[in-house]
């Protein structure tokens, strides 16, 4: 495709092409794993893509194995979002509409605190029409109540899958809230080793700010900036003060931190959590780690399909991946 094809907006991929990718995406033979956490952190380095891109990509395919299920948009925006192409920054639809456009669900639940942003975003979905707004519900309040609220009723279907996106600016996302989604409903194994789980956890797509927020909190020179440390704020975040001090304590680096919460992730039994360093396009600065925690292992193969046809991605193999056979 040319560069002025994707300008117009032609889609990347047919209908057609999207189905033969599944089938073969699906056959494959295993999810390669790194060896362990570090290693997965250090070598999945950093891409410099847009994640509002990765995640058009990836609801493509989601779409055909996973549709007609419920999206939760926890920190939803205005709706539009921000790109930058070659060092341009222009508006584009944010993740909240993406999701809304993508015919992937069911039913969305949109959660937004700010009231301007949720003034706009209001009207975005107002301007989608009926037969796609009929499904969406909006709320104007803190997500970590919200998503409480919404997992203790009867409104969202349980055998159906769920995809939570919980993308922070900051340190807004409390660590109970991430229990609540994770244990809302059980992984089944599949019945056959090489077979598909015939029943996952919640999906979680989360913006873990590790080289803004964490950085800040974790001061390097203690002394210089005592105040930037903040013990209430880590014990929100992780869920309590076990879950940090030793690192504290060690005066280990910020960095341990995304890799004590992609531990946390992975207690709470998903089977795949993959944490993925995000750069910022024009400086090549590390941003902060986009992480997916999922069940399904076409889930882990989608989204690296969609990372790699995504404009911007450093398109390597991954050193150090091994594949269990
Ligand atoms: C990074 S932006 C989200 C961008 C959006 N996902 C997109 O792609 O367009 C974070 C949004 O979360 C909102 N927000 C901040 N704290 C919140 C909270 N506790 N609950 C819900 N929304 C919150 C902010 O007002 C802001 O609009």
């Amino acid at each position: 495709m040319t560069a002025s094809q994707a300008d117009q907006g032609v889609p990347l991929f047919s209908e057609a092409d999207l189905d033969a990718m599944i089938v073969e995406i699906n056959s494959g033979r295993s999810v390669p794993e790194a060896r362990d956490i570090a290693t997965q952190i250090r070598e999945f380095h950093g891409w410099t893509l847009n994640k509002l891109d990765v995640f058009e990509n990836y609801l493509k395919m989601y779409r055909r194995v996973a549709g007609g299920g419920t999206y939760i948009d926890a920190f939803a925006g205005t709706g539009k979002g921000r790109l930058v192409k070659n060092g341009q920054s222009t508006v584009r639809d944010g993740s909240s509409l993406i999701a809304s456009k993508s015919g992937a669900f069911s039913a969305l639940h949109l959660i937004e605190k700010d009231k301007g942003n949720f003034e706009l975003l209001d009207a975005e979905v107002k301007a989608l029409g009926p037969r796609q707004s009929s499904k969406i519900h909006i709320y104007h309040n803190d997500c970590n109540s919200i998503i409480s609220e919404l997992l203790g009723s009867n409104e969202l279907d349980r055998d159906k899958p769920c995809f939570a996106l919980l993308d922070q600016e900051s340190t807004q996302l409390d660590w109970s809230t991430i229990q609540k989604l994770a244990h809302w409903k059980t992984y089944e194994p599949p019945p056959i080793d090489s077979g598909r789980p015939k029943k996952c956890k919640v999906e979680l797509w989360i913006l873990f700010n590790s080289h803004q927020a964490m950085s800040r909190l974790w001061p390097h020179d203690r002394d210089r900036f005592p105040e930037s440390f903040s013990p209430q704020t880590l014990d929100r975040v992780f869920g309590s003060r076990e879950a940090w001090w030793e690192l504290w304590e060690g005066r280990k680096s910020f960095r341990k931190l995304i890799e004590r919460f992609t531990e946390q992730l992975r207690c709470l039994g998903y089977q795949y959590v993959l944490p993925q360093l995000i750069k910022d396009p024009i400086t090549s600065r590390p941003q902060y780690h986009m992480i997916h925690a999922t069940d399904h292992p076409s889930a882990v193969s989608f989204m690296r399909w969609a990372k790699r046809s995504t404009d911007g991605f450093e398109n390597q193999q991954f050193p150090g991946m091994e594949t269990s056979a």
